[in-house]
């Protein structure tokens, strides 16, 4: 097991890809703090699951667009498992509209999810290492959209661009303390957030043309590139993104 004795901290692991980064870091021996908006059973599953594999887990639940809800997670976090060794910030939204139909409220739904959550998540997963004098990792789920334009979805490309270069400048500035800083930029997964794509055939058919590996990733597929950036391991890789998109993003052809 390649992360006894750590503690991670997964945002939005209630389902998708944050459950199954929770759950693989819980076999890989981490004890987990789950994160979900709403304690419904998917939190539940998520801590079970953990449970199930001997860890510990504590389970919060909080609106990571809100400051007070940010600073009391990483707070409760370390009161109830003793401290954060690993951060992935997860938890992320979407919403698809015309650029020039985008309202303030758009924007800020998917803006203060995306990139305000993740931005001061981190500030106080840092204070919280820095005071502790230790060092840590933080994870981001990105997007290939950090580098790939998604017409329709401006709000979303503007926030995980911003996760490019905040992974770029984290990884500098944080560097000295021992904190490493990466981004994972996942293509098409199965997961609730593209319910609609998946709803309808013809669409995944025509994005599975762009696909070099032919088929939709799974919500493990990412996961194991998570775990792994969590270990030592990886202990000097930092301020990267890496893609696990089936070739996605470099998938252009003209039949
Ligand atoms: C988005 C999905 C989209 C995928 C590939 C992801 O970041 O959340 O909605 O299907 O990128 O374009």
């Amino acid at each position: 097991m390649t992360l006894e004795g750590k503690v991670a901290l997964v945002t939005g692991s209630g389902q998708g890809i944050g459950q199954a980064i929770a759950v693989r870091m819980a076999q890989e021996g981490a004890d987990v703090i789950v994160d979900d908006r709403n304690i419904g059973e998917s939190a539940e599953e998520t801590a079970a699951a953990i449970r199930k594999l001997g860890r510990r887990v504590y389970i919060f639940q909080g609106d990571l667009a809100k400051m007070d809800d940010n600073r009391r997670m990483i707070a409760e976090g370390v009161t109830e498992l003793g401290k954060i060794d690993i951060l992935v910030n997860n938890a992320g939204v979407e919403k698809r509209a015309d650029f020039w139909a985008i309202t303030e409220q758009d924007f800020d739904f998917v803006l203060n999810i995306n990139l305000k959550g993740t931005f001061f998540a981190t500030q106080d997963f840092v204070k919280h290492l820095l005071d502790t004098k230790r060092p840590g990792r933080v994870i981001n789920i990105s997007s290939v959209h950090e580098e790939l334009p998604f017409p329709h979805f401006a709000t979303y490309c503007a926030s995980k661009g911003a996760l490019k270069m905040l992974c770029r400048d984290l990884a500098v500035e944080l560097g000295p303390f021992g904190v490493t800083v990466n981004n994972i930029a996942p293509g098409a997964i199965e997961t609730p957030i593209n319910r609609n794509l998946l709803g309808n055939p013809g669409l995944v058919q025509a994005l599975l043309g762009h696909i070099p590996l032919g088929r939709l990733g799974k919500p493990d597929d990412v996961a194991s590139l998570a775990t792994f950036l969590a270990s030592d391991e990886a202990g000097y890789v930092t301020g990267s993104t890496f893609f696990v998109d089936g070739g996605l993003l470099w998938s252009y052809h003209e039949q």
